[in-house]
């Protein structure tokens, strides 16, 4: 009797419980993975490809031509741990045949949380207050001291109004929003209604926003949309969040917005690079709150993102529909 081949799974690290035991029970597969949390140096991802026919890998992990000719002509899926797909090499993925997998939707409550968190963080001035507690500053109480922006009657621009964005202007809305605006490649009524958020060009969105959320994917078209332009139109009372990718933001720009007080503070979720060393000009500023991209961090969404990712590269290997393929 011929048996059939094992089909190698390269993983470029360790898996939360779920998709571990997904994948464990795989009879056709032969798992190889990288046994660190630390991001795979290139030269073993390299290595660790060869002659795989799926690879499972992270948003710090780029899948670029280099590493799909180092893999060879067996990879037929590529699944991320992320819904972010800007660390993948799309036009060659197609061009091989090859099929991804990534995970959307499953991420978007976390998400969408963490931007609420870390937009009232920023605008209540919180991380500047808690210091002020432990280091004596805290004297008395007075009428202006500590005073921040508040989300009442206010407008909220969105850039990108997608899974996430609409999530995020779901979250803000009881808190007593006036007016939503949104950009994007094109209007979207049916999910803008539930807000009644305009439909803008950029430039308004920037200048008539009292808080600015940017919740777009990193494309050609959105890395450095936020740039010194962008930010000389924000009102000088108005706070700006990412939660996107540091790409989408040109960081010089915005150190200059916050140092000169064009806008009163920012709140980043995501960096150009990650980690941001500890020695950014950024991190030298009190009107900048920066968080290590924990947007999908609670304990059961990485669970079900590491499932989802793992059934995607299975039904991938298997030559079946995947629960969340990636249209190329
Ligand atoms: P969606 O695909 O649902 O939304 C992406 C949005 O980006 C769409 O609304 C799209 O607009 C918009 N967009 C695309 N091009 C442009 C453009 N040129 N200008 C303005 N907007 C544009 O994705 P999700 O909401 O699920 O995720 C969005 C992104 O969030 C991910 O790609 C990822 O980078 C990031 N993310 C970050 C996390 C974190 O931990 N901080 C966690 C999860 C995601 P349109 O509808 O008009 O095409
Ligand atoms: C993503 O999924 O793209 C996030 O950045 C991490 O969850």
């Amino acid at each position: 009797m011929k048996l059939a081949r094992l089909m190698k799974v390269f993983i470029t690290g360790p898996l939360p419980a779920e998709g571990r035991a997904a994948l464990a029970q795989a009879a056709d597969c032969e798992v190889e993975q990288w046994n660190s949390d630390d991001p795979i140096p290139r030269k073993d991802l390299e290595q660790g490809v060869v002659g795989a026919h799926g690879l499972l890998c992270r948003l710090t992990d780029r899948v670029d031509k280099k590493l799909l000719d180092a893999a060879g002509t067996n990879l037929r899926v590529v699944s991320t741990l992320s819904v972010g797909v800007d660390h993948l090499a799309l036009d060659e993925i197609k061009k091989r045949g090859i099929r991804v997998g990534y995970t959307p939707g499953v991420l978007t409550d976390a998400t969408a949380e963490l931007a609420v968190s870390l937009l009232l963080t920023t605008c209540r001035r919180l991380p500047e207050a808690i210091e002020e507690v432990k280091n004596g500053g805290w004297s008395s109480w007075s009428p202006l001291w500590m005073c921040g922006y508040g989300l009442s009657q206010s407008t909220v621009g969105i850039v990108g109004l997608g899974r996430i964005g609409q999530a995020i202007a779901q979250r803000l809305k009881p808190f007593g929003v006036q007016r939503f605006l949104y950009t994007g490649r094109h209007p979207k009524p049916q999910e803008a209604a539930e807000f009644q958020a305009e439909f803008v060009p950029i430039a308004q969105l920037a200048a008539e926003s009292d808080f600015i959320v940017v919740s777009c994917s990193l494309t050609p078209a959105t890395r450095g949309l936020c740039n010194k332009d962008f930010f000389q139109k924000m009102k000088n009372t108005a706070i700006f969040i990412n939660i996107s990718r540091g790409d989408v933001v040109n960081q010089e720009d915005l150190y200059q917005a916050l140092a000169s007080g064009q806008i009163a503070a920012a709140g980043l979720d995501v960096t150009t690079p990650e980690p941001l060393p500890p020695s950014h000009p950024l991190l030298t500023l009190k009107n900048c709150v920066i968080l290590p991209h924990i947007g999908s961090a609670t304990y059961k969404t990485r669970n079900t993102m590491s499932l989802l990712a793992a059934n995607n590269l299975l039904a991938g290997l298997r030559g079946e529909p995947m629960p969340s393929e990636l249209k190329l």
